[in-house]
């Protein structure tokens, strides 16, 4: 059965339309948002690639339609309200519908105690990595109704499900990402369509690795230590859980949080 086809399932097509299924994935231009950009268009998904750097969801976007697939990529800064409307409303009027959702984008915050951190830095780390995902809910869970259902995930982290010194902004709006989604898989179960946050532990991404990491490379080295597996995750190995909560095989998974973590958090 084609990969087009295999992700169909949670509604009937009207003969006619095309029923390939379209996905929105915020953050598409780095590591785990790019990564399941591309295993969601591999699996026959026509992409919606938003990032706040424009040139890397263009990236992303040219990456699939290199690899045969259909993309669209858009510049937004989910925390802005006004972005994400924007964002749903390009995604349906060039592809037509919204049946999948991954909010994923997000910023790392600052490595400072709670007492440490200004407002302004505080409020920064809430609106992004917390608002923004109500910002995309907020306008994506109306398109996926009209699409008939769908399934939505969020980003959240192990640090969702932990507190962390030097890390409290960054785990009360994770902490919070997974209310949200438990509220959220409420109130839309009876449309059809399902809501699941991810909790990534330590991933070799930009955000971990890159120039710009906030990790001390011994802080690196314990989560390695602290994994099970006894290693950093690659992105595609969040990708891969991402685009299982996507499809029918996780037909009745909803308000759950998945950790993709190494084993981090089972000690
Ligand atoms: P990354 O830094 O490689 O990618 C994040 C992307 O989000 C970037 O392309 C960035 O431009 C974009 N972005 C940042 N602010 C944005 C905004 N306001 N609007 C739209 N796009 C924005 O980071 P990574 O690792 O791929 O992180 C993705 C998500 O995974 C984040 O929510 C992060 O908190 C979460 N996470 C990452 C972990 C890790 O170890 N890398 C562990 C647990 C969670």
């Amino acid at each position: 059965m084609p990969a087009a086809q295999a992700m169909s399932g949670t509604r009937q097509m009207r003969p006619g339309t095309d029923t390939k299924k379209v996905a929105l994935v915020t953050g598409a231009g780095s590591g785990i948002g790019r990564a399941t950009a591309l295993q969601l268009a591999a699996e026959g998904m026509r992409v919606v690639a938003a990032d706040i750097d424009g040139p890397a969801a263009a990236d992303t976007a040219r990456q699939i339609e290199e690899a045969g697939g259909e993309a669209l990529a858009v510049r937004t800064d989910v925390a802005q309200d006004a972005d994400c409307e924007a964002l749903v409303a390009r995604t349906l009027a060039h592809f037509g519908r919204l049946d999948v959702a991954f909010n994923n984008a997000g910023i790392a915050g600052y490595p400072l105690l709670t007492v440490e951190h200004s407002p302004a830095q505080w409020q920064r780390v809430i609106d992004i990595n917390l608002t923004g995902v109500f910002n995309c809910l907020r306008h994506e869970i109306p398109a996926l109704k009209r699409s008939g259902g769908g399934a939505i995930v969020n980003t959240a982290s192990i640090m969702g499900l932990q507190g962390a010194v030097g890390g409290s902004a960054y785990c009360a709006a994770k902490h919070g990402v997974i209310g949200l989604t438990k509220s959220a898989a409420l109130e839309c179960g009876r449309d059809g369509i399902r809501v699941n946050a991810v909790c990534p532990g330590f991933i070799d991404t930009p955000m971990t690795l890159g120039a710009e990491s906030i990790f001390p490379a011994r802080m690196l080295q314990a989560g390695v230590q602290r994994a099970a597996l006894r290693r950093l995750a690659e992105a595609r190995e969040v990708a891969e859980m991402v685009a299982w909560l996507c499809s029918p095989r996780a037909s009745y998974v909803t308000g759950s949080s998945f950790t993709v973590d190494g084993g981090v958090t089972a000690g």
